[in-house]
């Protein structure tokens, strides 16, 4: 057996757990606009319960209308919303895995946009940084209501078929905002000294247990340090897991953050080192008695392992590792490690879809929040498929297409597979995004798809392969702006300094603040290949969804400049002459980098489609986008193939 302590089963209160894998509580947007529960979030946690998670935890359902926190927010608090509820975890339940509905209320954590036109509500009046309402603060009759309704949508969940409950107290939303002197500024008997912040807790706990009663798993989640300037640290929160524990609560959640985190993140990305919380939560662990769960960057089953060994907690959540790869304790318990698709902590799918109000997405699993669509029946006439281009779109369109039954062949004109997404992993704080490369590459191996490497493509020979169905995925080239002195030996292209072409060292501008130019700076700075200044044209630079302030601080650490209004206008020898807010500057360079951009690369798919009518085009051939486009429509052609 691999890994025998993930696969040893455990109780929290009354409830066995099959093993220690769990799904903490994720936002997907797959419910309704008012919440409801609909098939595509059905099917979204039945994906995770046939992959052998042991427990998942559901988004944070609200308690009233007005109690949510973003758009499509999962409610209960009408006995009409149970049947739906009760699908779910029936069919979560036929796989044998125990799900448990987490409970809360936003706070000041949300906007009248999402909330029906509502004004958040908060322990006092001080707005959050990133919704930046202020909100209304709550009146004690109110807090009595609020209670009212959390012991209300606890009756509703038991009744459900949910296995327990997790009240959710971390992350900055409305508890916490009570628990925390950060938020917490009442002068009556719900602020102050600890025991009047921690009062609505012990008065929603109690509630919710006369409703379901001794044996029913009621658990907490918390929020270890809350890594903002004047946010909770650990000794605080020891005080409040032991009252929780004295409380009756049966288990700890442990977590870290509020929005306004910044690396340390609440949701990591690779900026924060793997396994943050682990020694944060060894300590509640070692002093508590009852059971624990830590997550924050925990996507392998080799790592979630060890901090068992540790005896740092008893379950391992591993939120994003669950939508990268839904069937990763069923791959670990049979010691397929190579074959997990891990989360690489872009949050480009999940995170970043959700800001934009979209359903939860992943970069490196394009089915997840499509498992209602993506059912892979096997098509009755298969195809013979060609696809052009071996970077992660035309990776995903063979994996797609031969998961279907065609026969797959990809043409890849460089020795190896990756495409542009071979240079993206370079960068400092982007290691882990290689692991995709790595799964996809797996894949076409197990899959025994017929790559052929150094194959280029042109209409004669596309036309002589003879294939049904043409997906060219050959992406895009960097922009090379028309001008003077732009052919000089000493500019090079990004992607070409990532890949250790191009050994610049020296007075290196970088032209272009964008995700590309941030990270060559940081690749070049990191390596002390000089001093490296970045010329943006716009106000700011954009390292791209939560990276960008990490990526400032570095630049701080680094002596990285950046000169941003700044458009250029000539090189010259060893000089970049620009536009700085209308004023002609000039700014040497013994080196210069190009990070403009890309522009599809469309030549060949524009004379294909000319000659042959079977020809479809996928990722930054079609417009240069992000590789979760890339990876997504290369993905729906392939499967659609
Ligand atoms: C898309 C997304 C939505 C999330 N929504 C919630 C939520 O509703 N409640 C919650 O307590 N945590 C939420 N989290 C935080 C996760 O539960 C988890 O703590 C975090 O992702 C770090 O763990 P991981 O590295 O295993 O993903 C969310 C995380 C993601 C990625
Ligand atoms: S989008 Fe990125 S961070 Fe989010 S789950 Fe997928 S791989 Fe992980």
């Amino acid at each position: 057996m691999f890994f025998q302590k993930l696969f040893t089963p455990y109780k929290i209160n009354q409830c066995e757990i099959k093993n220690r894998f769990v799904v903490p509580a994720m936002v997907t947007n797959l419910c309704d606009e008012d919440g409801n529960i609909t098939e595509a979030f059905i099917k979204y946690h039945e994906a995770k319960a046939r992959g052998g998670f042991g427990l998942i935890i559901t988004e944070d359902y609200g308690v009233n209308p007005h109690g949510v926190g973003y758009k499509n927010c999962i409610r209960l608090y009408d006995d009409s919303q149970v049947p739906a509820n009760r699908r779910l975890t029936d069919t979560v339940h036929m796989y044998g895995a125990k799900m448990f509905a987490q409970v809360f209320h936003p706070g000041r954590q949300t906007s009248s946009a999402v909330n029906g036109g509502v004004r958040p509500v908060a322990s006092a009046k001080i707005p959050d940084a990133f919704n930046r309402e202020i909100p209304h603060e709550l009146t004690v009759p109110e807090i009595h209501e609020l209670v009212g309704e959390f012991a209300n949508t606890a009756r509703l969940m038991k009744k459900s078929g949910f296995d327990g409950i997790e009240l959710h107290l971390a992350h900055g939303y409305l508890l916490a905002g009570f628990l925390s002197t950060r938020q917490n500024r009442r002068t009556d008997e719900y602020g102050g000294c600890f025991e009047n912040r921690i009062r609505i807790v012990e008065e929603i706990y109690h509630a919710m247990r006369a409703e379901v009663g001794d044996d029913f798993p009621l658990t907490a989640r918390v929020s270890l340090t809350e890594d903002t300037v004047d946010g909770r640290q650990m000794q605080e929160t020891m005080m409040i897991v032991k009252y929780l524990e004295k409380l009756g609560f049966n288990g700890l959640n442990l977590s870290n953050g509020e929005y306004t985190s910044y690396a340390p993140e609440l949701i990591s990305s690779t900026f924060t080192a793997k396994g943050y919380n682990v020694e944060n939560a060894k300590r509640v662990h070692d002093f508590v008695n009852i059971p624990t769960i830590v997550a924050n960057g925990i996507n392998d089953p080799a790592m979630a392992e060890t901090v068992l060994e540790q005896d740092a907690c008893d379950f391992v959540g591993m939120a994003r590792a669950s939508l990268a790869d839904p069937d990763m304790p069923r791959k670990a318990a049979r010691g397929q490690l190579g074959n997990i698709n891990y989360c690489i902590r872009c949050l480009q799918g999940c995170e970043g879809s959700l800001l934009e109000g979209n359903h939860v997405r992943c970069l490196v699993n394009p089915e997840l929040g499509h498992e209602t669509e993506y059912t892979f029946d096997e098509v009755t006439s298969p195809k013979s498929v060609l696809v052009i281009g071996g970077g992660p779109a035309g990776m995903e369109a063979a994996i797609a297409a031969t998961r279907r039954g065609h026969s797959v062949t990809l043409w890849e004109q460089a020795s190896e597979l990756g495409g542009e997404f071979i240079s993206a992993i370079y960068p400092p704080a982007k290691g882990e995004y290689a692991n995709y490369l790595v799964f996809l590459k797996h894949q076409m191996t197990a899959l025994n798809i017929n790559v052929v490497l150094n194959q280029s493509a042109n209409v004669d020979n596309v036309r002589a392969f003879g294939a049904d169905k043409i997906i060219v995925a050959t992406g895009g080239d960097p922009n090379k702006p028309n001008l003077k002195g732009i052919d000089a030996e000493n500019i090079h292209f990004a992607n070409d300094v990532l890949l250790g072409k191009e050994p610049i060292e020296g007075e290196i501008v970088v032209v272009g603040g964008g995700e590309v130019g941030t990270e060559t700076a940081m690749y070049l700075a990191d390596a002390e290949r000089g001093h490296i200044t970045i010329l943006e044209m716009t106000d700011d630079i954009d390292a791209g969804l939560l990276r960008t302030v990490p990526t400032k601080r570095f630049f701080r650490d680094h002596e990285v400049t950046v000169v941003t209004h700044a458009k250029v206008k000539e090189f010259r020898d060893n000089e970049v002459i620009v536009d700085h807010r209308g004023v002609e500057e000039v700014i040497s360079a013994d080196q210069i980098v190009l990070a403009m951009g890309y522009h599809a690369d469309n030549e060949l798919l524009t004379a294909l489609q000319a000659e042959l009518s079977n020809v479809v085009a996928v990722g930054d051939v079609v417009e240069p986008t992000n590789a979760l486009e890339a990876s997504t429509s290369g993905f729906k052609a392939g499967y659609y193939a």
